[in-house]
């Protein structure tokens, strides 16, 4: 068994896609550990996304998932990393296969309604960073 982060950032979340997006996960036989709503502040924001620092859309990114409510989940189930993966497609929404979240409804590079931890690694801190023990459910 695996677990990873999910997020429905603030797009997702205004457009109405918290349930579309559950019922996808549901779907494939996905289990939800954990859920919160979260509106994230700028520090909050900065610290997740720490790794794209230097990266030249930082300040745009930090504006948008700032920009209201987002729904963060712990996923779990076999090969959930790469599932989650698959079943958002690609970070560019024109870049991502049919039937993906993103093909579906993301509506440019930034706003791709979902963001997936990359690796087990990754997926530690990033459960790490929004949920404790205590508020995952085994
Ligand atoms: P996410 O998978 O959450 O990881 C970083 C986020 O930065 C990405 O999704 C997009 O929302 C945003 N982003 C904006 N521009 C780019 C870009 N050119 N390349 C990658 N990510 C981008």
């Amino acid at each position: 068994m695996e677990r990873t982060l999910s997020i429905i950032k603030p797009d997702g979340v205004a457009r109405g896609l918290i349930g579309e997006v559950i019922k996808r996960f549901e779907s494939e036989g996905i289990r939800i550990a954990a859920m919160k709503m979260v509106f994230m502040s700028k520090a909050q924001a900065e610290g997740f996304y720490a790794v794209h620092r230097e990266r030249p859309f930082f300040g745009s990114l930090m504006d948008f998932m700032t920009s209201g409510p987002a729904v963060v989940m712990v996923l779990e189930g076999e090969n959930v990393i790469a599932k989650n993966r698959e079943l958002m497609g690609a970070t560019n929404y024109k870049e991502a296969a049919e039937g993906t979240i993103r093909r579906d409804f993301a509506t440019d590079i930034e706003k791709n309604v979902v963001h997936g931890s990359d690796s087990p690694e990754t997926a530690e801190f990033e459960i790490g960073y929004f949920f404790n023990k205590l508020e995952i459910v085994g």
